[in-house]
């Protein structure tokens, strides 16, 4: 079932995803060769703790982490370790905020020192299928319009689109109804109404497709093992342009000059 939701649910989805993207700005700060994955994962956790919120991905169905961690080939869903991040890694970091009662979903993916102009290039594209997807989300729209655009992009710059993974609704729960996928064919799957608030979050590999499952049944890898990208956003339908609710203003401003 699709909530469309009050405003002061809105509201509250608002503020989440607002603490969400400050912990991901905070995250950015130390992001560095020779910093483990873990200790990312701390500073994310002590300042949402710090800010009222609750970590809703430390314990969500068992899973073992306030980030997920996602370093060159890993998809999503990674777990922190003692990995240490080297100049030249990528490395996702995908958060979910809950906050009164209320998620918010965002993802970041960022380049440790120097890396591969064709990783960088990867990064760029990922992170504009995303705001090619949310521009697609009008109302009036359907599901498979976001996906369409989503996949259109990556796909024309030659990278793939992950099939497995997808994006989704936000609210009371972290994942709600609908599924918001990054490929697919316009004009099908769900119509798009005001007050609707979903995740959109394309997964971009650099090589093939395909994935594999660890496991845990947590961690994905591509199978091919090279480098895969992934950016997300939680935003409202609205009559007009949609509205992110989520922002990379606290990222940008951890990383001056820098774009990852
Ligand atoms: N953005 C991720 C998702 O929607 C957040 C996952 S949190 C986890 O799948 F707990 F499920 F890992
Ligand atoms: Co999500």
């Amino acid at each position: 079932m699709i909530f469309i939701k009050t405003e002061e649910e809105i509201e509250a989805v608002r503020r989440a995803s607002d603490l969400v993207s400050q912990t991901l700005g905070e995250v950015a700060k130390w992001i560095r060769p020779g910093i483990t994955t873990r200790q990312l994962d701390t500073v994310a956790r002590e300042f949402i703790l710090d800010n009222g919120g609750r970590p809703a991905c430390l314990g969500y169905h068992g899973f073992p982490g306030t980030l997920c961690i996602e370093v060159n080939e890993t998809v999503v869903h990674g777990f922190p370790s003692d990995y240490i991040l080297k100049e030249g890694d990528i490395v996702g970091t995908d958060c979910v905020v809950e906050l009164n009662g209320f998620n918010g979903d965002s993802c970041y993916t960022f380049a440790v020192g120097e890396i591969d102009p064709k990783v960088m290039d990867l990064l760029v594209c990922t992170k504009e299928s995303l705001f090619k997807g949310i521009a697609a989300a009008r109302a009036g729209k359907r599901i498979g319009d976001i996906g369409n655009a989503v996949q259109t992009f990556c796909e024309h710059h030659g990278y793939s689109v992950v099939r497995e993974m997808c994006g989704h609704g936000i609210g009371k729960s972290m994942h709600e109804d609908p599924e918001v996928h990054n490929y697919g064919r316009r004009g099908i799957g769900p119509l798009l109404k005001p007050g609707m608030c979903i995740c959109i979050e394309p997964m971009i590999n650099l090589g093939s497709k395909n994935i594999v499952f660890e496991k845990d049944g947590w961690q994905t890898r591509t199978k091919d093992r090279k480098p895969s990208a992934h950016f997300e956003h939680t935003i409202l339908i609205t009559d007009d342009k949609p509205e992110i609710l989520t922002t990379f203003d606290y990222i940008q401003q951890a990383l001056g000059e820098r774009s990852f």
